[in-house]
């Protein structure tokens, strides 16, 4: 009766928060990255029942269908839920993004947020219902599941069902293997639409991408994963290798096709063969390496593979997500079927969910913390490199960093221009991030003299392969003079 009591008392008292929020002052509780959240109207709110969620059945929303739904979960749980569109389709559909955590309109400084994205050929079904009904265990689990409870109190989960909503609306259920439906409307894989480290990428940039990209650029993501179909795999960094770049004449082309099985090694290669091996462990089939063609071996020991090691692919988002942002993304292919009848996805729901859950959890491994200035002011885009791992990321506004990193000692290298670079010993043990604070000295000289300059790191986005790259290309190189003599 008390506890009753006690949830009607907030369910009012956020009624009239979100009151306020639709009435005036988006800014203020903005998502976090300056999107307006969605206007839920007051009509809306009233009219749902208040003992139950809204509804969700195992079948296939329509983008209509799943608007409605996304707002009525933010109606019934505005203390945990907030919707926001961070663009347009081709077509002018909503690239809606819900946020579910305990702090869904704010960011918790020095708590990661985290995301997934579906749907992004537009054709490949289920990823997209599986977030909607992840949305429903989240917020439903919150209160009577401990650990979904420390989840969302430690984390922002943003989710976005559909990428590509126009493919997904010329989509046909029961199709498991054509490409209908996979590109948007302007007929461009949206997967091959991001900017590539390894190989220009030429294609014209759509509106989804463009969207995705600024959405990534204005939030911290840690960890992400992008779902997909048509296989039954977790694949991880890199997509494209070296070789694309000597892919410039035909023949050499086809001659590489032939070689295209050759994996492409990224610097935290350790990490994110753990990352998949969270998802393919947690998932009921994955790490059985089951083949989706009946009678046919698979190819994929432990379900997961290194992306290339599959095919290499130009322009996808996963590659980019982690050069230009770092942010560990994985690509998970969770059925053999794109498109498959409604009735199994209560199925692919029970085979997923663990590992839906589990994989995010992983934003809390390795180190995190805070670049500071001597008065405690956090430092913005300070540079932050784990000695060996020729990769840079950078500290958010707060003076925040994340680097998920399995237990080992490392050499943390930060720099910041007008400050004196430093070193950092630390070390990452199983099961507690470890908490870093580095604070960096100006670089002022004290007789008023010139700043020091720190050496540049790689850049980032880095212009041409250096570093790292420069050393697999050349043992690339050798391992194409051997091929050509
Ligand atoms: C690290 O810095 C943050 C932000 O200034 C602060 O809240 C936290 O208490 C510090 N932790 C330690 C262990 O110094
Ligand atoms: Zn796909």
């Amino acid at each position: 009766m008390n506890l009753l009591l006690r949830s009607w008392t907030t369910w009012t008292c956020n009624v009239f928060l979100l009151l306020n929020t639709i009435t005036g002052s988006f800014g203020q509780y903005s998502s976090g990255a300056g999107y307006a959240t969605d206007e839920v109207s007051t009509s809306q709110i009233e009219s749902e029942p208040l003992e139950t969620g809204p509804v969700l059945e195992f079948k296939y929303h329509d983008h209509e269908e799943m608007t409605r739904y996304l707002r009525a979960i933010s109606a019934r749980y505005p203390a945990l839920t907030a919707l926001y569109s961070i663009g347009k389709s081709v077509q002018g559909r909503d690239l809606w993004v819900m946020v579910v955590s305990a702090s869904p309109y704010e960011h918790m400084i020095g708590k990661p947020d985290v995301k997934y994205v579906a749907n992004i050929h537009g054709n490949e079904a289920v990823g997209r219902e599986l977030l909607l009904h992840l949305i429903q265990y989240l917020v439903t689990a919150y209160k009577t599941d401990s650990y979904i409870k420390w989840l969302l109190d430690n984390t922002r989960i943003h989710l976005m069902p559909s990428m590509n909503p126009d493919g997904f609306l010329i989509s046909r259920e029961g199709q498991c293997d054509t490409v209908h439906g996979r590109h948007n409307a302007r007929r461009y894989d949206l997967n091959r639409n991001f900017p590539d480290f390894f190989k220009a990428n030429t294609k014209q940039p759509q509106p989804e991408t463009e969207a995705v990209k600024e959405w990534i650029s204005k939030i911290q993501f840690v960890i992400s994963g992008s779902l997909h179909g048509g296989a039954l795999v977790a694949s991880y960094p890199f997509d494209n290798t070296p070789s694309a770049r000597i892919c410039r004449s035909s023949v050499l082309c086809s001659v590489f096709q032939s070689y295209a099985h050759t994996p492409s090694i990224s610097p935290d290669d350790d990490v994110f063969r753990h990352l998949a091996l969270v998802y393919s462990n947690n998932h009921a089939k994955m790490s059985r390496g089951v083949s989706c063609k009946s009678g046919s071996r698979s190819k994929f020991e432990k379900g997961i593979t290194n992306g290339a090691a599959w095919y290499p692919l130009t322009g996808g988002m996963q590659d980019y997500n982690y050069l230009w942002h770092g942010c560990m993304e994985i690509t998970l292919e969770i059925s053999c079927c794109k498109y498959p009848p409604a009735h199994e996805l209560n199925k692919y729901w029970q085979d997923n969910k663990e590992s839906l859950i589990k994989f995010l959890a992983e934003a809390h491994r390795g180190a995190h913390g805070f670049v500071m200035d001597v008065n405690g002011n956090p430092i913005d885009r300070a540079s932050i490199r784990v000695k060996g791992r020729d990769v840079t990321y950078h500290t958010t506004k707060y003076g925040e960093f994340w680097r998920i990193l399995l237990p080992g000692t490392y050499k943390l290298e930060v720099a910041a221009e007008g400050y004196l670079p430093q070193e950092v010993e630390f070390f990452v043990i199983e099961n507690h991030p470890t908490l870093l604070n580095v604070t960096l000295h100006s670089a002022k000289r004290i007789d008023g003299g010139p700043y020091y300059r720190p050496p540049p790191l790689l850049a980032r986005p880095p212009p041409t392969p250096s570093g790292l790259f420069s050393t697999l290309t050349n043992s690339f190189n050798s391992f194409v003079s051997n091929i050509f003599g």
